[in-house]
């Protein structure tokens, strides 16, 4: 069955979210208040499907719209995308509320904030869950989809099923917690590599040196829970009880991060970060990662 899906924000995310329902041969409609995101949106997304080879096709089930009220009407999933501002997203869902049918499913692609945040001025909340993709959505197969105490299983089933049809991994977050499974574990990392840096124990980039030339390249084969057991979880308890004690618990950003900030060393967009970032230097490391996950995962989509 083809599903009418709704994308509001037509940015990074919201357009490459797009690409992967109209691959699948879903009918969507992606609305964004800019008209220069607007514009960007089909042209983005055919010079992607080009660069992974795939029929443009997918372009002709692709509708771009400037307003939410027709972008959502007849929609059978509403998947927002738009920037990580709690109100603003609060206020959007309250919108799409009042404009989408009674069984349309609301879906927020929050990268950290608890779903039931998010959905707090939505009436029935046994449709409002999370579906939190990764970027780039048409190459990254993971959807991790956020359960709150009020999404209903039929809601959370449909939309498991969804994904999968289109290509994707969807796993389901059992509890609304901040971050939800990957990105508390992605930014637990970060914490560390950022205290260990403003400690002084080694610069940056060799942080990211031993990540890439020890576990973080044996990661996608061996997860940390296979590798606790592989080791022995009496070694795995021999080595928390010294090493815990000493790791960064911070529950604030760190003021490495500030004094960088400050600086106005913003990473890429300013061309420099904790490291130097020519324009030539992003666009290396950029096309590496593509080139990774594409060998890694292939295109991840259905046609
Ligand atoms: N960038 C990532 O790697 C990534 C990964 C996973 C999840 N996310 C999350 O996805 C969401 C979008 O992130 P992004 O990187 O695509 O941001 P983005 O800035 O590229 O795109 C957001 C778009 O939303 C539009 N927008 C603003 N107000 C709107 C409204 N009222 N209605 C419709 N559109 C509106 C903006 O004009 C913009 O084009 C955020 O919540 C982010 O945390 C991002």
């Amino acid at each position: 069955m083809k599903e009418r899906i709704a994308i509001l924000g037509g940015g990074l995310m919201g357009h490459g979210i797009a690409q992967v329902f109209a691959c699948a041969g879903h009918h969507v409609r992606v609305t964004d208040p800019i008209r220069e995101v607007r514009e960007r949106i089909l042209p983005r997304i055919e010079a992607s499907l080009d660069g992974l080879g795939l029929d443009q096709a997918a372009l002709s089930r692709i509708e771009v719209l400037n307003t939410l009220g027709p972008c959502v009407a007849d929609a059978d999933l509403v998947v927002e995308a738009v920037p990580e501002d709690l109100e603003l997203k609060q206020r959007i869902f309250a919108d799409v509320e009042r404009a989408t049918r009674p069984d349309a499913i609301l879906a927020s692609n929050t990268s950290v904030i608890p779903i039931g945040q998010i959905m707090s001025r939505v009436a029935d909340k046994s449709r409002a869950i999370g579906t939190h993709w990764w970027n780039p959505p048409y190459l990254v197969p993971l959807v991790e989809v956020v359960r709150t105490d009020q999404a209903s299983d039929a809601v959370i089933t449909a939309t498991m099923e969804l994904l999968r049809r289109v290509g994707k991994s969807p796993v389901e977050v059992k509890k609304d917690v901040p971050g939800f499974i990957g990105n508390r574990l992605q930014h637990a990392l970060w914490r560390e590599a950022i205290a260990l840096v403003a400690a002084g124990v080694c610069d940056a980039r060799t942080v990211d040196d031993v990540v890439k030339s020890s576990f973080g390249a044996r990661l996608a084969a061996l997860g940390p829970i296979e590798n606790a057991d592989l080791v022995g979880l009496d070694l795995t308890r021999a080595i928390h009880s010294y090493i815990l004690p000493s790791l960064d618990r911070s529950t604030e950003p760190s003021d490495c991060l500030d004094r960088l900030i400050d600086e106005g060393r913003l990473g890429f967009k300013s061309g420099r970060g904790f490291l130097e970032w020519p324009p030539e230097a992003q666009a290396a490391l950029r096309s590496k990662v593509t080139n990774h996950l594409k060998s890694a995962f292939g295109t991840s989509t259905k046609e």
